[in-house]
């Protein structure tokens, strides 16, 4: 179950790499996080880092020397690059340089950091941060993608403005995302032998060969499901209509864009899956007998289209749920509990995650949610503003829970 940050991340070992770019003041502010939860944080700079914040605010917040040098005699007797890589639960590189990155990929080990990294076992979190035109050059995302096939854990970049003046994808993103990552990635493997199927993003019903009708579902709360639930050690399958993410790491994705497209998909996949999470915002209308050429607009007339019922893919799925526990969405702009409770009891459901999406902080295209979960049980939790990665280790935190009660 989630407990408060300081359990979660107490008697965990990491070893924080920090690259010279500009944020390297803000990794100092994702180091205060993670030893104010519990962790026991080795720092290793590198020679560039330490011209943009001295040492000694890393050792003074970390509690423990900084490393620094391949060849302090005494040090490396002590605690080399060997030993570092040995101890460490998990390592996390932010700021991440394209230079690190770079080297990782290709496996040059020249300096602590690096050498450090090519002798370790534990998972690695890259948290790049750079100027925009480094961070598209497709030298650095071919880097990245290398080590992310290599099973590596990236966290995009955030677009804003840049450090350089420039404006776009670069930024280093806020220290509390970091840490729900490092919380994610430090969690316990409570869903291995699982196979949970989750269905994301909006799904697109034709009008004409170029039309559609959509919705603005960005697909962010289920791609969250489902790389968490990877991460806790499930097997993933993920049906998702069409967004702009990248696909997550390790996981089985299944691309469709209608609902029709979709139903079979998610029903196909049904057999082998333990549990289910249905976060796709799936158009509830589509129109009943789609245009086989282009539209022409004619005179000053209006259109009027004939719309149909999709099916319902979470009732049809709920019907043939059998043991497996089925979590569905509820994003209401009124009536939300109430809609809510309704959904659960009419879909037969274990979970819903009811959200009102006219809040600020919640619903489509955000990066946080405000939810409520409601439970079979009738027990309703309302969680606070929190990241949609955070909001996802909730609902994956009940469906251990009730996936353990089931066997
Ligand atoms: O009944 P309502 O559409 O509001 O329920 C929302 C839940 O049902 C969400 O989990 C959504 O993914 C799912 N749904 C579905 N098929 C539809 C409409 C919604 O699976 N056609």
């Amino acid at each position: 179950m989630s407990g408060g940050p300081k359990q979660r991340l107490q008697g965990k070992q990491i070893v924080l790499g920090v690259c010279g770019g500009i944020a390297v003041y803000k990794a100092v502010e994702l180091l205060r996080l993670l030893t104010k939860a519990g962790a026991e944080v080795s720092v290793v700079m590198t020679a560039n880092a330490r011209r943009f914040v001295s040492e000694l605010t890393f050792q003074t917040l970390s509690n423990n020397p900084v490393y620094t040098g391949m060849f302090d005699s005494v040090r490396e007797r002590e605690i080399g690059h060997i030993a570092l890589a040995e101890r460490a639960d998990l390592f996390v590189i932010a700021p991440a340089t394209a230079n690190l990155i770079g080297k990782v990929a290709c496996g040059i080990a020249d300096d602590l950091l690096s050498t450090t990294l090519m002798a370790a076992q534990a998972p690695l979190l890259l948290v790049p941060a750079m100027n925009v035109h480094m961070w598209e050059n497709p030298i650095l995302q071919g880097n990245l993608k290398k080590l992310s096939d290599l099973g590596c854990h990236v966290l995009e970049p955030e677009v804003g403005a840049l450090a350089c003046g420039a404006e776009g994808k670069g930024k280093f993103p806020d220290p509390q995302r970091i840490f729900e990552a490092v919380e994610t990635l430090l969690h316990e493997r409570d869903l291995a032998g699982e196979t949970v199927l989750v269905g994301a993003g909006p799904t697109l019903e034709k009008i004409d060969p170029v039309r559609y009708i959509g919705n603005f579902s960005s697909g962010r709360m289920g791609y969250a499901l489902a790389r968490a639930a990877h991460l806790r050690g499930a097997r993933v399958i993920l049906v998702s209509g069409p967004t702009a993410l990248p696909p997550p790491g390790g996981v089985d994705l299944v691309a469709v864009t209608s609902a029709d497209q979709m139903r079979k998909t998610m029903l196909d996949a049904l057999e082998e899956a333990t549990a289910v999470i249905m976060a796709a915002a799936v158009a509830d209308y589509r129109v009943a007998e789609p245009y086989s050429q282009k539209l022409k607009k004619e005179g000053a007339g209006g259109l009027t289209l004939k719309l149909e019922r999709t099916p319902d893919i979470l009732q049809e799925l709920s019907e043939r749920k059998g043991e497996r526990i089925v979590v569905g969405f509820a994003a209401e702009s009124e009536n939300l509990l109430e809609n809510a409770r309704r959904k659960l009891a009419a879909k037969n459901l274990d979970l819903v995650v009811a959200n009102d999406v006219t809040l600020a902080g919640a619903g489509f295209g955000a990066d946080t949610n405000i939810v409520t979960l409601l439970a079979a049980d009738g027990s309703e939790e309302s969680l606070p503003c929190l990241p949609k990665e955070a909001v996802a280790g909730h609902i994956l935190d009940r469906v251990a829970a009730a996936l353990r009660r089931r066997r």
